[in-house]
């Protein structure tokens, strides 16, 4: 199969819109992460997505809508996802909602309820518009790789696999969307993004944050997000984060990359002075770069041939804890904490 790139605009939309139509996978960009998108409706066309991403079954999918009412036909929308829709939506955050039986269980991997979203996305309201039904999308990396931020990634990852990437550009945000589960008494954030615990907690009175967020997730625990349970993302090189005060923290790096010939390292803007001479990427000088920038970063010391990374810890709240909770899956939870 070729793969066409097309930048965005009324000939290439409608082009995706014909794929859609024909249960074909799509891939496109939104403002978190590039989605490889299929029709909701359509098992087989999701069955699709699964194939072109390698990507076990058990692992439900986000279904995206343009607007509310398709939201509403596919899920039990409470009175909490009105709420949240009214100040996030479009926005990153997907709400896990009891499903309606229009969800075909192969988009929910078999669960009773369904991952909504509605991108803050022109490009992909457009596409969503134009496709006129929802659409599911994980995405749209090769499973294990990081999710890609633009459409180069994509095509790195699913050149001759499925039939055409949008073109969108840069994805703002770079993180995938805060995943919040509303079918319980609590919402419960089960992966953090853009939007944060606090601001869900504003509105909602209460927000959880789902314990195995920044550590490893038991055996006999209850898959609450089995996405959660993958090995999200297994970067080639062993990635090491280090924990700690600025000066001690790169005191320990710089000893360790010392002691590891062609390491890397990444750490925040403020404190690149701190590595003078050695091989160090900047993640920006605070949590919104750092998600901005950590994919591409990932992506390219991969592209390299890195086999050892250190990074810096970031402090784990509003964006950072999204942040975080990526680093310390790549790195397996292989974290030193020093003074
Ligand atoms: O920002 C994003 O969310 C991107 C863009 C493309 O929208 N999508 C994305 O999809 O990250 P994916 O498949 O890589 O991650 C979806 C996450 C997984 O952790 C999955 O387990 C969880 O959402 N999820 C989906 N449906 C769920 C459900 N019914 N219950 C619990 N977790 C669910
Ligand atoms: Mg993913």
């Amino acid at each position: 199969m070729q793969t066409i790139v097309q930048k965005i605009n009324e000939q290439s939309l409608r082009e995706a819109a014909r794929l859609i139509a024909a249960g074909q996978v799509v891939a496109f960009p939104t403002e978190t992460v590039y989605g490889l998108g299929a029709n909701a409706l359509d098992s087989e066309a999701v069955h699709r997505i699964y194939q072109a991403k390698g990507r076990p079954n058990d692992n439900p999918m986000i279904v995206h809508v343009a607007d509310r009412e398709t939201a509403q036909q596919l899920s039990i929308f409470t009175p909490a996802a009105q709420t949240l829709a009214d100040a996030y939506w479009p926005g990153p955050l997907t709400m896990v909602l009891y499903k309606t039986p229009m969800v075909p269980d192969v988009v929910t991997a078999g669960l009773d309820s369904v991952g909504l979203r509605m991108p803050n996305h022109e490009d992909a309201l457009r596409f969503l518009r134009a496709c006129a039904l929802p659409v599911a999308a994980p995405s749209a990396n090769w499973s294990g790789r990081p999710s890609p931020t633009t459409a180069q990634h994509v095509l790195e990852d699913m050149d001759g696999r499925i039939p055409m990437v949008l073109d969108g550009g840069s994805t703002p945000i770079g993180v995938e969307s805060t995943v919040l589960d509303l079918t319980g008494a609590i919402p419960v954030v089960l992966r953090p993004g853009a939007i944060t615990p606090e601001q869900i907690a504003l509105l909602l009175g209460a927000c959880d944050v789902a314990e195995s967020i920044l550590r490893p997730m038991r055996d006999e625990e209850p898959a609450l997000s089995p996405g959660m349970r993958h090995r999200h993302y297994a970067p080639r090189a062993r990635l090491t984060l280090v924990d700690g005060s600025p000066k001690s923290v790169a005191m320990a790096i710089c000893a360790a990359a010392d002691a590891h010939p062609g390491a890397q390292i990444l750490a925040m803007e403020q404190h690149m002075p701190l590595y003078h001479g050695r091989p160090v990427h900047s993640l920006g000088s605070d949590a919104r770069e750092a998600a901005h920038r950590l994919y591409y970063l990932l992506r390219e010391m991969d592209n390299e041939g890195v086999n050892r990374i250190f990074c810096e810890t970031l402090p784990a709240d509003g964006l950072g804890l999204a942040v975080m909770n990526r680093l310390a899956r790549a790195a397996e939870f292989d974290i030193l904490r020093v003074g």
